[in-house]
């Protein structure tokens, strides 16, 4: 079988680490990475650590407005669809990598594998919510990670080849989490050694939004803790551009690659972010998880009390910055580590059935 994966922004590369190595084990996989994230520490350095296979295509589309950059992936991907003529076009996630690789495929009659579909803010404001609601339309087969997505499918009368495979996220920390912990020394070259929060900040809606943002930054500011924050290039833009500052108790650290990451997120007292792949490895690690978003696709680890949902209001953030702290199980609403395995079987015989 002959099936192509679409990556592009990060989430996507740790995602695809996973699968891809699931699928070559059986069958021909081409990786097409659109470009969308192009610094090296936004992409490379994900191939590298996490071993994913050199991509076979690299179309190179860089940053842009949303239309721009979906329509020149559209082009580009069409042309590669033609050409290599695969079984079955795999997509992950919500961004605007997934959508085009998702149309590109559906208008040319290919079926489409959409990994992590089913997942609803409702808030339709979201450029992910646009794109996750239009590419679990025109995908054949629907992997989806929680109980909570299977449902929101249903009630939009999708029920056909639906299957919860659990997370591949899980499967990817599962997979590189005793790595972070024996060879990971970003703490001691960053001299910390005592508590700390760790904070990642960068959706549309709070980067691009003064008050915001100036929230979140006062916020963190006041909190009294110090806090570790890798920031993501859109919002040193937008901090910069609103003339924010941070006060002495952040450090402030370029993007980290996943093993460090790991080694952040597994060493921190609480996590405070508007990340979706950070709230999951937040309650991976048993992490309280603060989460700047008012809403979240992730309702699970909020219901079982790991995650709480303070949007950007400063006050709330600093509160739950000092009191926030579940005591309750951790159940496994994310599946058991093997997804990637889970989506290599269904395909076999999804492609056989039809
Ligand atoms: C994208 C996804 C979002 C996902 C996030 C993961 C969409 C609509 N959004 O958001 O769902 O959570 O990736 O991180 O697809 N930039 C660089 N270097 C890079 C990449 C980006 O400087 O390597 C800067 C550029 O100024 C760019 C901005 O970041 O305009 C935003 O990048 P973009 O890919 O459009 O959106 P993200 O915020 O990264
Ligand atoms: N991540 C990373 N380095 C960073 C920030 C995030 O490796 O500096 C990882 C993080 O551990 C998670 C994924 O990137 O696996 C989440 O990506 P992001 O927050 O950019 O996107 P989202 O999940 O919100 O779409």
């Amino acid at each position: 079988m002959k099936i192509i994966s679409i990556v592009g922004a990060r989430p996507q590369f740790i995602k695809a680490a996973p699968v891809s190595k699931a699928l070559r084990t059986k069958h021909n996989e081409l990786l097409i990475h659109t470009g969308q994230h192009y610094d090296e520490n936004m992409s490379k350095v994900f191939f590298e650590e996490l071993k994913i296979p050199r991509p076979d295509y690299n179309l190179e589309v860089g940053s842009g407005s949303h239309g721009k950059m979906t329509g020149m992936m559209l082009e580009k991907l069409e042309e590669i669809y033609l050409k290599e003529k695969p079984d079955f076009v795999l997509v992950y996630g919500d961004t605007n990598s997934t959508l085009a690789g998702a149309l590109a495929a559906s208008k040319l009659l290919i079926p489409v594998i959409h990994v992590e579909a089913g997942l609803r803010s409702f808030n339709k404001t979201m450029p992910e919510e646009q794109n996750r609601i239009l590419t679990d339309h025109i995908s054949e087969l629907l992997l989806v990670p929680t109980k909570d997505a299977e449902k929101n499918l249903t009630n939009e009368g999708i029920t056909d080849s639906v299957y919860n495979i659990g997370d591949v996220m899980y499967d990817a920390v599962l997979d590189f989490k005793e790595i972070a912990r024996k060879k990971s020394d970003l703490l001691k070259k960053l001299d910390i050694k005592g508590d700390y929060i760790l904070t990642t900040i960068h959706r549309a809606e709070n980067t691009n939004d003064i008050n915001r943002l100036k929230n979140i930054v006062e916020a963190l500011n006041e909190c009294g803790s110090t806090v570790i924050l890798p920031i993501h290039p859109r919002t040193k833009k937008y901090i910069l551009e609103y003339g924010l500052s941070f006060n002495d108790n952040i450090k402030l650290i370029d993007p980290v690659g996943y093993i460090e990451m790991l080694e952040l997120e597994m060493n921190a007292n609480k996590i405070v972010s508007d990340s979706g792949g950070i709230q999951k490895e937040a309650y991976f690690m048993g992490k309280p998880c603060i989460t700047m978003r008012d809403e979240t696709e992730w309702v699970e680890t909020v219901e079982v009390g790991w995650n709480l949902i303070v949007g950007t209001d400063k006050e709330k953030i600093k509160t739950a910055i000092k009191e926030f702290a579940p005591n309750s199980d951790r159940p496994e609403i994310f599946g058991d580590g093997k997804a990637a395995e889970k989506i290599l079987n269904i395909i076999e015989s999804y492609s056989k059935e039809r």
